[in-house]
């Protein structure tokens, strides 16, 4: 059984200030949810000040990216340590941000995912087509190059305990989401490679997460899908109605009234 994981991916939205106050009302608009793993990934910046606030509640904290070295000089960049030593336990790997502003490659993503299991950091590793590459019908050949790529050299026990995020570029921000039919679609293909790379026990085991334009009114029908484990959500998680909204959704989908 998968524990569906709702993670906000804040990207660069909200100081620190600002991501205190949003968590304190977060922590009360969740705190009986339970069935749901709840996560919020903000700035390098208020992971400190957010790991105390959040102790002991519900909702666990995520980076949005780390450098793959343990230490050195790699000036302005951020180690997986320092993460952990900032309540980290989740951190955001090949976000298709991080790959068209700032020349992130599979190969990047593999050795960060390495250095991050290696500190005992969860990796949501994000992959997804741009909408040139679904015209075309390049969907299937994109995304497994980027699965193949991005799990190089891990271990099927470490990949069991992985995220990997479903994030098709043209849904993100765009309002645009891919049918739940798209979707699930795209996660099965995932799983069904992660089972060809490793065995079929790692496939059912690893969470795949959609993203793209999650919304209160999309979730469910996202969240039914057998193959889709959670979502990751980006300008939705920025408001705590919404976001909390989307969690509450999810654990109605599993749990639905009887
Ligand atoms: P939106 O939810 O704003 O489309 O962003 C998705 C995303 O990029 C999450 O990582």
């Amino acid at each position: 059984m998968r524990t569906p994981i709702i993670a906000g991916n804040w990207k660069m939205y909200k100081t620190p200030r600002e991501a205190v106050s949003f968590v304190e009302e977060l922590k009360k608009a969740v705190a009986d949810v339970q069935g749901v793993e709840i996560l919020v990934c903000p700035t390098f910046l208020a992971l400190l000040p957010l790991s105390v606030i959040l102790e002991g509640s519900n909702i666990r904290l995520g980076a949005q990216n780390m450098f793959w070295a343990a230490e050195g000089a790699y000036t302005g960049e951020v180690s997986a340590e320092m993460l952990r030593e900032s309540g980290c336990t989740y951190v955001i790997l090949g976000h298709s941000e991080r790959r068209q502003y700032f020349g992130e490659t599979d190969a990047n993503v593999a050795k960060k995912a390495r250095a991050a299991l290696d500190n005992g950091l969860v990796p949501i590793i994000c992959v997804g087509e741009s909408i040139d590459e679904r015209k075309t019908g390049r969907t299937a050949t994109v995304i497994e190059r980027q699965v193949h790529g991005s799990l190089a050299g891990l271990a099927a026990d470490e990949v069991t305990g992985l995220v990997v995020a479903y994030e098709p570029v043209w849904a993100i921000g765009t309002g645009l989401t891919a049918s739940p039919g798209d979707a699930q679609e795209v996660n099965a293909l995932i799983r069904r490679l992660i089972g060809e790379l490793y065995d079929r026990g790692t496939a059912a085991s690893v969470r795949i997460q959609y993203g793209g334009s999650v919304k209160p009114g999309n979730a469910a029908e996202l969240m039914s899908q057998p193959d889709i484990d959670g979502a990751l959500v980006g300008g939705a998680s920025l408001k705590t109605a919404d976001f909390a909204g989307i969690i509450k959704a999810t654990v109605e989908t599993l749990n639905p009234p009887q």
